[in-house]
C-alpha cells in the first residue's frame, strides 16, 4: 500500500503530519513523534515579540531545530510568526540555516485599527511573504486565517507571491470574561471534530485550483478526518490537539486507521481517492456552500 504523498515539493512516507504545539517545541517532544512515525513536524511557532522579550528563546529554538533537522530523516518545517516586516525575514533566514526543510508562516494579526483597510492587511501579507522568498530557498507555506471577505481570493494572491503552500486555517486564541472578578480570562480548549468544516469547505473550493499544496488544520481526532480532507483535496492532514490529549503516539493510530480504510476500499494509493470530492469534481459544487437543511439528504456527487 502506497500511503506516500507530496507537500512543497517534499516527499512524505504518508500525509500525517503533527502542527505547531507544545509537543513540537522541544527535541523530547518532536523524537516522540519522531518515533510514532510522524511524516513531518511542524514546530513551534517562533514568535517575535518573545523573542524580543527573551533573545535567548530565538537561541534555543533554533538548537533544536538543528538537532531535530538531525534526527530521524524526516522533514522538519520552521514556523514563524513575526511582528515587524525586518524580524519575519530575519528570523526566516535564521530558520533556514538552521536545517528548516521548509517555513510556514503564521501570518496572522488582529487588524484593530478602524483606518485600515481590509486591502491594505492583504497588501501587507503579501509584502511580508514576497520578502521573505525573496532571502530564503526553502519553499514557504503560509497557516491563514479564514477570516478575509474573499479568502480565495487571498489564497490565490499569496500563491502568486511565491507560498507553496497553503495551510487552511489557523485556529485563534479568543479571551473569555470571568463574571465574577469581571477580568479577561484566558479560556482555552482543545478543537472538536465539528471544527472541520470550514477548512473542509474551503479545501474543496480551492483543490485544483490553485498552484500549491493545501495541507488541512483543525479537527482532526480519528482517521475519519484524515480521509475527509484527503477527499476534498488536502495533500497533508495536520493534528495538534488530538496529539496534546492522546499523546504522539495517536499519530500511529491515525496512520493506520487510514491504511485499514483504504484497504476495506481496495484502495492502494492516495491518489486513488485525493480530491475526488474537490468542489470541481461534484455534481453540485454548491454542496458545500448553499446546501439547504431540507435538502441535505438529497445533494450528491458525480461518480468516478
Ligand atoms: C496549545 C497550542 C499551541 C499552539 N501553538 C501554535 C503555534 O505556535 N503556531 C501555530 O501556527 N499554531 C499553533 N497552534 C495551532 C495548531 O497548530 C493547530 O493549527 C490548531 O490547534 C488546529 O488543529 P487541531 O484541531 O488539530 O488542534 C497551537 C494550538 C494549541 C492547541
Amino acid at each position: 500500500m502506497d500511503l506516500s504523498t507530496r507537500y512543497l515539493g517534499l516527499e512524505l512516507t504518508h500525509p500525517i503530519v503533527a502542527s505547531p504545539s507544545p509537543l513540537t517545541r522541544d527535541i523530547d517532544g518532536i523524537r516522540r513523534l519522531i518515533d510514532a512515525g510522524a511524516a513531518a513536524i511542524v514546530m513551534a511557532s517562533v514568535f517575535e515579540e518573545q523573542v524580543a522579550a527573551d533573545r535567548g528563546l530565538l537561541e534555543q529554538r533554533l538548537e533544536t531545530l538543528h538537532q531535530a533537522s538531525k534526527q530521524g530523516g524526516i522533514p522538519i518545517i520552521a514556523s514563524l510568526n513575526g511582528e515587524t516586516p525586518g524580524g519575519w525575514v530575519s528570523f526566516a533566514t535564521q530558520l533556514e540555516e538552521a536545517g528548516a526543510s521548509a517555513i510556514e508562516l503564521d501570518l496572522y494579526r488582529v487588524p484593530s485599527d478602524p483606518d485600515e483597510t481590509g486591502q491594505a492587511l492583504e497588501q501587507s501579507y503579501v509584502d511580508i511573504l514576497r520578502a521573505v522568498k525573496a532571502k530564503v530557498q526553502v519553499p514557504v507555506a503560509v497557516k491563514l486565517s479564514p477570516y478575509f471577505s474573499s479568502p480565495a481570493n487571498m489564497a490565490k494572491q499569496l500563491v502568486e507571491a511565491g507560498a507553496g503552500g497553503l495551510v487552511l486555517f489557523n485556529r485563534f486564541y479568543e479571551g473569555d470574561i470571568d463574571l465574577d472578578s469581571l477580568l479577561v480570562k484566558p479560556d482555552f480548549r482543545l478543537s472538536t471534530t465539528y471544527d472541520i468544516r470550514l477548512p473542509l469547505m474551503w479545501i474543496s473550493l480551492l483543490s485544483g485550483r490553485l498552484d500549491a499544496s493545501l495541507a488541512a488544520t483543525s479537527g482532526v481526532w480519528t482517521y475519519e478526518e484524515v480521509v475527509k480532507y484527503l477527499l476534498v483535496g488536502a495533500d497533508v492532514v495536520m493534528t495538534t490537539s488530538s496529539l496534546l490529549k492522546d499523546g504522539p503516539q495517536h499519530l500511529a493510530t491515525l496512520v493506520s486507521g487510514l491504511r485499514e480504510w483504504m484497504e476495506s476500499r481496495g484502495l492502494s494509493s492516495i491518489g486513488e481517492f485525493k480530491g475526488r470530492l474537490a468542489a470541481a469534481h461534484l455534481f453540485d459544487p454548491s454542496a458545500f456552500m448553499r446546501v439547504h437543511y431540507s435538502d441535505i439528504l438529497t445533494s450528491g456527487h458525480k461518480d468516478h
